[in-house]
């Protein structure tokens, strides 16, 4: 029997209500379907952080990078400035093991209500792939104060380094900027991902883009766009300005099967995405590098407010745990889990107070823990 190593991080406030049920469903999927996993549970978060002053230290990232996924819960808590974690945890992970595609299916699932009228799962069936490394993501920027400064701001990465040597003089009396920056490998890498995708789906790939504002750097996206479609003469190709592409989501979702997009457009898209296949609770991610450590987590944060009262919705994080053991192998798992969590909502009788239940998060887990041994 295949045993697999998996690394919890169950983090901050409803983190650890929402994991134990994904290792539940995930133990249960193990059962039939003949793996076992050995969970190996870290303290990373608020807690930690506050006894110990360490938000995650490259020992722990090293020893973590000889795991091939991590299953996270969420980070986030309000007793700590907002950044501290998310940056000094969540997004130090994401850049340290290069985790450069954040896949965000969009997938109506049946029985979900979705605010969108008409709209049924065959219209809303598609998956993001935003770019998790870089753009605004960098974290350099600064503020100056009137009058003449300097700075020097770097990017260093095993991909490639960027330094900047900026002279600043201005004359307001404080200006404040933060650097985006993408890269031609980086660019190139996660449009490659995106493309082979859509090949392997419908064949209809959409990029997101500012061009028409921010030429210089989604200029740049798009031409790499273009020049990589030459070489997937099958996959139909167009292009979105972010602004337009909320309404179209709304609109027609039924357009889209593969989106791929610059890092921060991706962060606002997905919020969206979630909430028209029904929220925040069924919205799942993977934040992946093909070649080395990938971590999976639901995309919403840690609702701090429910933390430890067994109410939230532990579907995103399960169905986060489904696209975990398909990355390790496991796809018939993984598919049997997907489509236990789908009965679980048609059958409507074990749901959380999100979508018009009483039930709380371990029954859910409990129920599709039993439906995905069926
Ligand atoms: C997400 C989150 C993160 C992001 C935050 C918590 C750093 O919003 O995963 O979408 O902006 O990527
Ligand atoms: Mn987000």
């Amino acid at each position: 029997m295949t045993t697999y190593k998996i690394p919890v991080i169950p983090g901050d406030g409803i983190g650890p209500d929402i994991v134990t049920e994904g290792m539940k469903v995930i133990d249960s999927a193990g059962e039939k379907f003949g793996f076992d996993v050995e969970w190996i549970e870290y303290p990373h978060g608020a807690d930690h952080f506050l006894e110990t002053g360490e938000l995650i230290s490259e020992d722990t990232l090293k020893e973590l990078s000889q795991y091939s996924a991590i299953y996270l819960g969420s980070i986030g808590d309000p007793r700590i400035e907002p950044g501290v974690l998310e940056k000094g945890i969540l997004l130090a992970a994401r850049f340290y093991f290069d985790q450069y595609i954040n896949l965000r299916p969009i997938k109506l699932l049946n029985g979900v209500w979705s605010p969108i009228k008409d709209k049924t799962p065959d219209d809303i069936d598609f998956v993001v792939v935003r770019e998790n490394t870089e753009d605004m993501y960098i974290g350099i920027g600064g503020r100056s104060t009137k009058g003449a400064s300097s700075k020097i701001l770097e990017v260093n990465r095993n991909l490639y380094s960027a330094k900047f040597n900026l002279d600043i003089e201005t004359d307001s009396e404080e200006i404040a900027y933060q650097i985006g920056m993408i890269s031609k490998e980086g660019t190139r890498r996660v449009m490659e991902y995106a493309f082979e995708l859509a090949q392997n789906r419908s064949k209809n790939l959409a990029s997101v883009d500012k061009a028409n504002v921010l030429s210089d750097i989604y200029g740049f996206w798009r031409e790499e766009f273009e020049s990589m479609s030459s070489k997937y003469p099958e996959v139909k190709t167009d292009f979105n300005y972010v602004d337009a592409i909320t309404m179209w989501f709304v609109k027609n979702p039924e357009w889209f099967d593969v989106v791929v997009t610059p890092n921060m457009f991706g962060d606002i898209i997905t919020d969206l995405g979630a909430m028209i296949q029904g929220g925040l609770g069924l919205a799942p991610g993977g934040n992946i590098n093909p070649e080395g450590t990938s971590m999976f987590e639901p995309i919403h944060g840690s609702a701090p407010k429910y933390k430890g009262q067994n109410k939230v919705n532990p579907i995103a994080t399960i169905w986060a745990g489904a696209m975990m053991i398909e990355q390790l192998g496991e796809q018939e798992a993984s598919d049997n889990i997907v489509k236990a969590i789908e009965r679980n909502i048609s059958e409507g009788k074990v749901r959380t107070y999100d979508m018009g239940g009483t039930a709380g998060t371990s029954d859910v887990g409990d129920e599709i823990a039993k439906l995905v041994k069926e």
